[in-house]
């Protein structure tokens, strides 16, 4: 899996000390796993870009470089394409956030924001308040700033407000640097913050001071339920990540960022720093391919395949997983997430489950310092139905193993019962 050669390396001693923080990303390194043929991947959370038309995106970037080569194979501004993020403006009104084109700033997907915003915002030992379990490429772009990272529980509406209150109490005001949510089907926890404690935790970062990120990748792949509004459209503080990654395709590297001008200027100098301009022949190619209505039914069917996968997964787990197992239903999105009782380690268990055929990512890879050990982030994302439903049957035998040899321990009172989780 990954590298797991162990190399020497004659430099050591010479990297800045932030690298010591960085961890490689679990999801990364099954990538390699995830590709052999044999093997049923729950790992990565990849879009089903199969189902973008090829002709659509060809069209569109063979038009960029024909219609508007010289633009397109050109540096660009540092924001942006102006006609970019004008359709970024349309998009942003249609779930409730009105803005101008000023407001935002083009970005190589989320993360590259995430990273920009550990950038200006972070110094050695800052405190940052996190979703507990939260995104792996957010705990890595913050954690090469050091950081610590607070994170504060969730339960089925999302993260647990009390419980991030009792801390932003201990922090006192301006305590933390920010607060960092994924409030839509939450990777990977697949809850959704509601409504009622998405206006108390803007009124809490009021309170405390602290500015609030919100990351919202897959707000726009709703199976079922209503639209919630998004922090952003509640109060104009809150800084926005939006992407094209999951309603176009990760390849491009296109996403966005809306924040308060003053702190948009100085995400735009270290972007600046940072590459420049973004690419702009993905930027025109995105602005050919969102000119007409067809994305919206491309769109509208990725969201059903994903719910149908979805549906695949959570019927499967009911059939074939032991009442020990907890999981979350999500409404929308790519991610479910498993609790195994506490003395189950996940990692362990995907040593075996690769063997079995079928691979996931462990909890701990979700938290800054390794709790969720006893748990496991399934993507439904990728695979067909009839796979997903082979993959948890292999998965459920293996978690079943580890169970039969835990409820011996239990019998034998070796091990104290578990009732109490989280998901
Ligand atoms: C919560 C979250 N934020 C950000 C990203 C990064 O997305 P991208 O850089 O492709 O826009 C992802 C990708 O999976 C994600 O799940």
């Amino acid at each position: 899996m990954g590298t797991a050669r162990i190399v020497f390396d004659r430099w050591d001693g010479r990297y800045a000390r932030r690298m010591a923080r960085v961890r490689s990303s679990a999801v990364r390194d099954l990538f390699a796993a995830a590709s052999r043929p044999d093997i049923i991947s729950f790992a990565g959370g990849m879009p089903e870009v199969s189902r973008v038309p090829a002709e659509a995106a060809a069209n569109a970037a063979y038009e960029a470089v024909i219609h508007e080569g010289s633009c397109a194979l050109q540096y660009g501004s540092s924001e942006g394409r102006p006609a970019l993020r004008a359709q970024i403006v349309e998009l942003m009104a249609e779930i409730g956030v009105r803005l101008t084109a000023d407001d935002i700033v083009v970005t190589a997907g989320a993360q590259q924001g995430l990273d920009l915003l550990a950038k200006t915002f972070l110094d050695p030992g800052d405190t940052v308040i996190a979703e507990g379990p939260t995104y792996v490429g957010a705990l890595q772009a913050f954690s090469a700033y050091e950081p610590d990272i607070v994170c504060v529980p969730m339960d089925d509406g999302g993260m647990r407000i009390d419980a991030l209150e009792t801390e932003l109490a201990r922090l006192g005001p301006r305590g933390a640097k920010f607060i960092y949510t994924i409030p839509n089907f939450q990777n990977p926890a697949g809850v959704t913050l509601r409504p009622d404690r998405r206006r108390r935790l803007l009124e809490l970062a009021r309170e405390y001071d602290i500015p609030v990120i919100e990351d919202d990748p897959y707000g726009r792949l709703r199976f079922e339920g209503g639209h919630v509004k998004p922090l952003r459209a509640l109060d104009d503080d809150v800084i926005y990540l939006g992407t094209f990654s999951k309603i176009f395709a990760p390849g491009l590297r296109l996403g966005w960022m809306t924040a308060p001008g003053p702190i948009l200027a100085k995400v735009l100098l270290a972007k600046q720093a940072a590459d420049l301009c973004g690419s702009a022949f993905a930027q025109v190619t995105a602005e050919r391919y969102f000119s007409g209505t067809r994305w919206r039914r491309v769109l509208q069917g990725l969201t059903r395949t994903y719910a149908e996968r979805r549906d695949a997964m959570l019927g499967a787990m009911e059939e074939h997983f032991p009442a020990e197992v907890r999981w979350t239903r999500p409404e929308g999105g790519f991610f479910v997430w498993a609790e195994l009782p506490e003395f189950i380690d996940a990692g362990v268990l995907l040593a075996e489950a690769v063997e079995h055929g079928v691979t996931f990512v462990p909890g701990s890879a979700f938290y800054p310092d390794n709790r969720g050990r006893n748990c496991m982030r399934l993507a439904f994302c990728y695979a067909e139905p009839e796979a997903i439903e082979e993959g948890i049957r292999r998965l459920s035998e293996v978690v079943e193993d580890r169970l039969e040899l835990y409820r011996a321990f239990i019998a034998a009172g070796a091990l104290p019962e578990v009732t109490e989780g989280v998901a």
